[in-house]
């Protein structure tokens, strides 16, 4: 049977000044899944993942994690925080140690290890992210790429199970958004369950196992990567955009009959070999 990492029914979450964030929101997520989170600004994204490791508490409604609900003690918190990592949409909501290598530490030291592991797994955190180099630098005068990477090293360096990523690779150039999810790749395998909110489809697309879709407050689409994209009125409430490779692909199908829709291409390699493979160019 597949574990659920998450289940949360009937979430609702009113801020201080009245505004209603969540609004009676229920959402199953699996064990494993590598998910893509799409809304519109707005939606609701943030406040979801702050739930999820518990920084902020449901106004109503509950939120289960491998099953049993989320405590809000000191010491259910630490152990949820070590299980889930969360890196921030704004990563000056994040860092906050006097220098990178500092800040990357600061999650693993919390955790109890020795010092020898700690440096250990902040040394690989940092050559993985590519952020040796800025290892002594204050983080304030980094750049918005670098402090997201650096901020992406510290929650690496604690081999979380659950990534909460908030919008990872806006603000970075494409070789270093590629370089994040190709990290992402490296980290999956099936005991670990990767959420990531984004306003890229074509990143959502090509990565994701299953797609989220959240509007005011509410999850409004939960599916394949695919399917998502022929739903109009779910894009047009979410302001989303269909990916490249998915409209091509459509247009490419006006000219014949359709195939399974297991061969729906879904990276420019994909689409490339289809197209050469039925002799379009
Ligand atoms: N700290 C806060 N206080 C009051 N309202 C907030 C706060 N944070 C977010 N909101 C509001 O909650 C709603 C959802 O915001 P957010 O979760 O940031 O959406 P998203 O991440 O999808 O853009 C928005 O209407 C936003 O203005
Ligand atoms: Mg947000």
């Amino acid at each position: 049977m597949e574990e659920h990492i998450f289940n949360i029914e009937g979430l609702t979450h009113q801020f201080a000044d009245g505004t209603f964030a969540i609004k009676n929101l229920s959402l199953t997520v699996q064990q494993g899944k590598k998910i893509a989170l799409l809304g519109n600004n707005g939606a609701g994204k943030s406040t979801l993942f702050l739930h999820l490791n518990g920084l902020l508490q449901p106004t109503s409604g509950t939120i289960r994690y491998k099953g049993k609900k989320i405590k809000y003690d000191r010491k259910a918190l630490l152990s949820l925080r070590k299980q889930v990592g969360i890196v921030f949409q704004d990563p000056d909501s994040q860092l906050f140690s006097a220098n990178v290598q500092q800040d990357i530490s600061f999650g693993p030291m919390n955790l109890g290890w020795e010092r020898n592991v700690v440096h250990e797994k902040v040394q690989w955190a940092m050559a993985q992210t590519e952020v040796t180099e800025l290892k002594d630098r204050p983080t304030h005068f980094l750049s918005l790429g670098q402090k997201k990477r650096v901020a992406i090293a510290g929650v690496l360096a604690m081999e979380p199970d659950v990534w909460l990523l908030d919008e990872p690779t806006s603000g970075l150039d494409p070789y270093f958004s590629r370089q994040i999810m190709s990290l992402l790749d490296s980290i999956h395998h099936p005991d670990k369950t990767i959420i990531l909110s984004t306003h890229d489809v074509n990143l959502a697309y090509q990565w994701a196992d299953e797609v989220v879709v959240m509007n005011d407050g509410k999850v409004i689409y939960q599916g394949d990567p695919v399917s998502v994209f022929h739903d109009e009125d779910v894009l047009m409430r979410a302001h989303l955009e269909k990916p490249w490779v998915f409209e091509m692909f459509q247009a490419l199908l006006k000219s014949r009959i359709p195939s399974e829709k297991d061969l729906v291409p879904r990276t420019k390699e994909e689409l490339l070999q289809k197209m050469e493979r039925e002799r379009i160019y």
